[in-house]
């Protein structure tokens, strides 16, 4: 019986029995403990549309066949990263039982219970199918804490509608990690509310550069392109992500890419320049100044963004600021002298080390690209690792935890396989699921009291050349799908083989759901 459950990832332990549950006109979906009829209700809109049955919500009633439960045994109290114990267990018999020790646990739970179900369950009209699963228990928790994907809605704008698909789809992966790329040089894209000019200004570029950034000579489309987040937009995302028990983790990046905040605050900036946001790739000269009124400023956009996203991390990127304009400045190196700094490294460190303090003063955590460790790290914030995995090994050894998100393996803008000739531009390099499944978060050169600060991994997408969501899915699955086994199986319980043959049945579950994922493998 076992050989019909294909979930993805694969849970920890699956014990298939004889027999089928039917979910039939009449069951109801009952549930108890904290936050479970939140999940409840999630469950019940998901299986809604496809078998068009009512599934009334209620707690405590007379349990029934037919009927699906839902248990949270308590509220556990998140842990300093902000994470709670995801464990869970689903009982497939006359009815379905789902438990887990949090709300979280069940949102799991909840996942895998609809992988259970015929792929025409993802429908969004009602089918005629037979709502049968096999009867079967499955055991189940993840092995690391943040399992993400990064969208960058700078470089290509989505909107509220494409980014709450894109969270259901990760949800769907047993994700929980969602890291929004709100800005860049190419544009602002969160309305911020005491600096009103940065998305009137910042969030709309005078055109596009056509085909590849290193095509010469260099085409521009002039056509303005922009778009932008209301914070009422936000509360939305927020909302539909933490309904699934996904938290969205916002970026500003500073003190480089940020030519299109420059553009709209020129007083931000080093240079009397006027400039617009970018309308090509690649990196910036344009880095913020180190003005107390600069670090302010950042302060303040921080001060929003953290009234808006309610997770433990504030991800303020770090990433590729060029130093030459510091190095041209001399206010800039006045600065440095003033501070009693040797270097423009130690200038940026000093930055994020700014707001690294404004940051843990209200409680929440500060996480960057692996560029913030260069010039010394305060204790308590985390780092990414992007340039392969040494930044995350390093810091990590200096006990910081660590997500690993490098370019090697899971840099989703990646090709995913040699491109065809009809295949639009990409930025380059190879990366297939078969590379990607194949990837381990914890570097062997972690020692075994270093290797718990490695919380997770995260798949990037980098949207330079990802315009459309056509073009998100495809270059986001069937890759995620292996990444999300990754981060979930314990390691030696990975098997390709068995992925592949429980992919070719998640595949129709994509396309039900519309996604068109990329054929190989
Ligand atoms: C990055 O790819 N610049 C983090």
């Amino acid at each position: 019986m076992t050989e019909r459950i294909s979930i993805v990832p694969r849970p920890a332990r699956v014990e298939g029995r004889n027999g089928w549950f039917e979910l039939k006109p009449s069951s109801r979906v009952l549930c108890a403990g904290p936050g479970a009829e939140a999940v409840a209700e999630l469950l019940a809109a998901y299986l809604r549309p496809a078998t068009g049955y009512e599934l009334p919500v209620s707690q405590g009633e007379q349990r029934q066949p037919g009927d699906v439960v839902l248990v949270a045994q308590g509220e556990p109290a998140p842990d300093d990263a902000g994470f709670v114990p995801e464990a869970y267990a689903c009982d497939v018999g006359e009815m379905v039982t789902l438990e887990a020790e949090s709300a979280a646990g069940l949102a799991r739970a909840v996942q895998a219970l609809r992988q259970l179900f015929p792929a025409e369950v993802y429908a969004s009209e009602v089918q005629r199918v037979e709502w049968r699963i096999p009867c079967a228990r499955i055991e189940d928790s993840p092995r690391f804490r943040w399992r993400g994907l990064h969208l960058d809605v700078a470089r290509h704008f989505f909107s509220v509608e494409q980014v709450c698909r894109f969270i259901e789809l990760l949800a769907m992966h047993r994700y929980n990690i969602c890291h929004l790329h709100l800005t860049d040089d190419q544009g602002w894209r969160i309305e911020i509310r005491k600096y009103p000019r940065l998305t009137e200004i910042g969030s709309t570029r005078a055109g596009t550069i056509i085909g590849h950034h290193r095509a010469r000579p260099r085409q521009i489309d002039h056509q303005p392109y922009g778009g932008y987040f209301t914070q009422d937009d936000i509360r939305t995302m927020v909302d539909f992500a933490s309904r699934r028990h996904v938290t969205l983790v916002p970026e500003i990046d500073m003190p480089g890419h940020m030519q299109a905040a420059i553009a709209a605050y020129p007083e931000l900036g080093n240079t009397d320049q006027t400039i617009e946001p970018r309308c090509h790739w690649g990196i910036s000269q344009h880095v913020l100044n180190v003005e107390p009124g600069t670090v302010r400023f950042m302060q303040d956009v921080l001060d929003e963004v953290m009234t808006l996203f309610p997770g433990r991390f504030i991800h303020v990127g770090g990433d590729e600021a060029p130093k030459h304009q510091w190095s041209e400045s001399d206010r800039a190196q006045q600065r440095m002298a003033e501070l009693g700094l040797k270097s423009e490294d130690e200038l940026q460190s000093w930055f994020i080390t700014q707001m690294d303090e404004h940051v843990q003063s209200r409680g929440r955590r500060l996480i960057g690209w692996d560029e913030i460790l260069e010039g010394g790290l305060a204790p308590g914030a985390a780092v990414m690792s992007w340039r392969g995995e040494k930044g995350g090994i390093a810091a990590a050894q200096q006990g910081h935890d660590v997500v690993m998100a490098p370019g090697h393996h899971v840099y989703f803008d990646h090709h995913q396989a040699e491109p065809t000739a009809e295949e639009p531009a990409g930025i380059g390099g190879l990366s297939t699921t078969e590379h990607v499944y194949a990837y381990e978060p914890v570097p062997a050169e972690l020692a075994d009291g270093q290797a718990h600060h490695v919380l997770g991994a995260q798949g990037q997408l980098w949207t330079e050349y990802i315009p459309t969501v056509r073009q998100l899915d495809y270059m986001t699955y069937p890759r995620a799908c292996a990444l999300a086994e990754v981060l979930w199986r314990q390691p030696g319980e990975k098997r390709y083989a068995d992925f592949l043959e429980r992919l070719g049945e998640h595949r129709q579950r994509l396309a039900v759901l519309g996604v068109r994922a990329h054929p190989r493998p």
